[in-house]
């Protein structure tokens, strides 16, 4: 990961500080998620407080802090989402699974992410399990989606 790191920031060797965000999506697109010791390295790198990056970062919302669990789940939060209920899938998700939005699991099992529109709205709700979609979502087929996941 720190070779990564550096090589990224060499590419932003001439860079102000109106390149951190697009340095902390290359980062998480290249690491999965913005550790503490990446986050200190860019804050070196464009002389800003580690703090103000911590800032930013939250509010921008698309950002992680830990590793992603070993099932990553992504609820699709775009209009036709959340007009078929993706607030609920979520509240499901994060009850059953004892896990926040951004945040991963103890044991490294789950991950749970709120993301925009993934392109299948004419199946909503949708959610996506490292990348494998499940579509028209129902509360049953969700609940049998997270007993599987669990029981495996
Ligand atoms: S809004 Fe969910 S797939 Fe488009």
């Amino acid at each position: 990961m720190d070779g990564t790191i550096n090589l990224l920031l060499e590419k932003y060797s001439h860079s102000r500080r109106d390149s951190l965000i697009p340095i902390l999506q290359e980062i998480q697109e290249e690491v999965g998620y913005l550790s503490e010791e990446a986050i200190v390295k860019v804050g070196n790198h464009l002389n800003i407080p580690t703090s103000k990056i911590y800032g930013l970062a939250t509010f921008y919302n698309q950002f992680r802090f830990e590793p992603k669990g070993k099932y990553h789940i992504q609820v699709c939060h775009g209009t036709a989402c959340h007009l078929f209920g993706a607030i609920r899938i979520i509240d499901i998700i994060e009850r059953k699974l004892k896990v926040k939005a951004g945040q991963t699991t103890r044991n490294g099992k789950f991950s749970l992410e709120i993301v925009p529109c993934i392109g299948a709205c004419a199946q909503a709700p949708v959610i996506s399990v490292n990348g494998e979609y499940h579509s028209n979502l129902t509360e049953d087929h969700l609940g049998q989606v997270l007993i599987d996941l669990n029981g495996e």
